[in-house]
C-alpha cells in the first residue's frame, strides 16, 4: 500500500487563484471516496495515509512530532542544527530548492539560512491553506527570497516554475522520512520522479529514519497520551464528515505493529466487534479484531536505502546521521 499516485489534475497558483481550491478539494473528495471504496473491498482492508492530512489531522501530526516518544523530528532537526551548513557547502551557491511536501517551515529554514545566494524556494503542498500558514514563518526570516509556491500532489508529476535567476543546480529537499511510507517500489518510482525534477546536475537532500530496536519504534506510533490514536483514528471521522460514512468511529482501535520481515511499522484501525459500515452506498462487512491498514512506515538501513537509491538512478554522495544513528540525512547526486 503506498500513498497513491495521480490525483489531481489542477493546480492552484496559492498566490493567485484562489478560485480554484473548491475545485482541488472536489476532485480530493472524490478520490477519497474512490480511494476508500477500493481499499476496503480488498482482502486486506485499507485506506491510504495521505487522507490522514486534513485540517484536524494536519494539526494532531504537528502535536505528534513534539511528543517524548516521537524521536523522529527531534532527531532530524538535531542532524540539520548540526550540520546545515555542512550540507549547505556541499550543495553549493545558487541553487533552486524545490519541496515537496512541505509542510512545516522550521527544517526549511535552517537550511535556507545556511545556502549561500539560493535563487529560490519552491514548496509543493496539495493543501493550499496549509501551505500558506508555514510559508509566512518562511517569508518573514527571508523576505528577499524568491518563493514559487505550487499546489499539487507531489506524486504526480508536476511543473517547476522558473525563478527570475538562472539556478546553479536544482536541489529537491524531502525530510520527515515520509519516502518510509511508500513501499518499496513506489519509493524507487518517488526517488525516480525527483531524478527527474532535479535534472541533469541536480540533488536529492532526504531525510530518512533508519532501522532500529522495535522498543523505541513502537512507542512512537502507539503514544501515550493517545495523540497517534486520534491521529489515525481521525481517518474515520474524515470519512463520516466528508464521505458520508455510516459507522461508529468508536468501534475501531488504533494499533501499532511492528513487522520484522518487511522492517516497518503498521498502523491499524481494528474492528472491535463484527460490524457493517456503509459509505458510499456499499456496505462493508468486518470481523471482530479485522484491522483496516491506514499506513505503513519503513525503517530502511543505509545499504537497502542506497540499494533503493541506485535503482532510481542516484548515488548516495553523503549522510550525515545523529550519534545514535536513529536517523540520517542523505545527499544523493545524479550518477
Ligand atoms: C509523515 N510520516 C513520515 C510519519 C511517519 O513517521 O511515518 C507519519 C506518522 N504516522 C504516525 N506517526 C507519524
Amino acid at each position: 500500500m503506498g500513498l497513491q499516485r495521480p490525483l489531481p489534475e489542477d493546480t492552484c497558483d496559492v498566490t493567485t487563484a484562489d478560485d480554484d481550491l473548491p475545485a482541488a478539494s472536489r476532485q480530493m473528495t472524490s478520490s477519497f471516496l474512490t480511494d476508500v471504496l477500493t481499499g476496503l473491498s480488498a482482502p486486506l482492508k485499507q485506506v491510504p495515509p495521505k487522507y490522514f492530512y486534513d485540517e484536524a489531522g494536519s494539526h494532531l501530526f504537528d502535536r505528534i512530532c513534539e511528543l517524548p516518544e516521537y524521536y523522529v523530528t527531534r532527531t532530524e532537526l538535531g542532524i540539520l542544527q548540526d550540520s546545515a551548513a555542512d550540507m549547505a557547502q556541499a550543495l553549493g551557491p545558487g541553487v533552486l530548492l524545490i519541496e515537496p511536501g512541505s509542510g512545516n517551515s522550521a527544517k526549511i529554514s535552517l537550511l535556507l539560512a545556511q545556502l549561500q545566494d539560493p535563487v529560490g524556494y519552491v514548496p509543493v503542498e496539495i493543501s493550499g491553506e496549509h501551505m500558506l500558514a508555514s510559508l509566512e514563518a518562511v517569508r518573514a526570516q527571508f523576505p528577499d527570497l524568491e518563493i514559487l509556491p505550487v499546489c499539487d500532489d507531489f506524486t504526480a508529476p508536476f511543473t517547476v516554475p522558473t525563478s527570475s535567476r538562472a539556478p546553479s543546480r536544482r536541489v529537491v529537499f524531502f525530510p520527515g522520512s515520509t519516502l518510509g511510507n511508500f513501499p518499496p517500489h513506489d519509493a524507487v518510482e518517488l526517488l525516480r520522479s525527483f531524478h527527474e525534477v532535479a535534472g541533469p546536475d541536480g540533488a536529492l537532500l532526504l531525510g530518512a529514519d533508519l532501522r532500529k530496536a522495535p522498543e523505541i519504534v513502537l512507542p512512537a506510533y502507539d503514544d501515550s497520551a493517545g495523540v497517534t490514536a486520534a491521529f489515525n483514528r481521525n481517518l474515520l471521522v474524515r470519512m463520516q464528515r466528508e464521505l458520508g460514512a455510516d459507522l461508529d468511529a468508536d468501534a475501531f482501535r488504533h494499533q501499532a505493529v511492528w513487522n520484522d520481515a518487511e522492517s516497518r511499522i503498521e498502523m491499524h484501525l481494528v474492528s472491535t466487534a463484527a460490524q457493517t459500515i456503509r459509505v458510499g452506498g456499499q456496505c462493508f462487512e468486518f470481523a471482530a479484531e479485522e484491522p483496516i491498514v491506514t499506513e505503513y512506515s519503513y525503517k530502511y538501513t543505509r545499504e537497502r536505502l542506497a540499494g533503493l537509491a541506485t535503482e532510481a538512478g542516484f548515488r548516495v554522495a553523503q549522510v550525515w546521521t545523529d550519534a545514535r544513528e536513529w536517523f540520517s540525512v542523505q545527499l544523493l547526486t545524479r550518477n
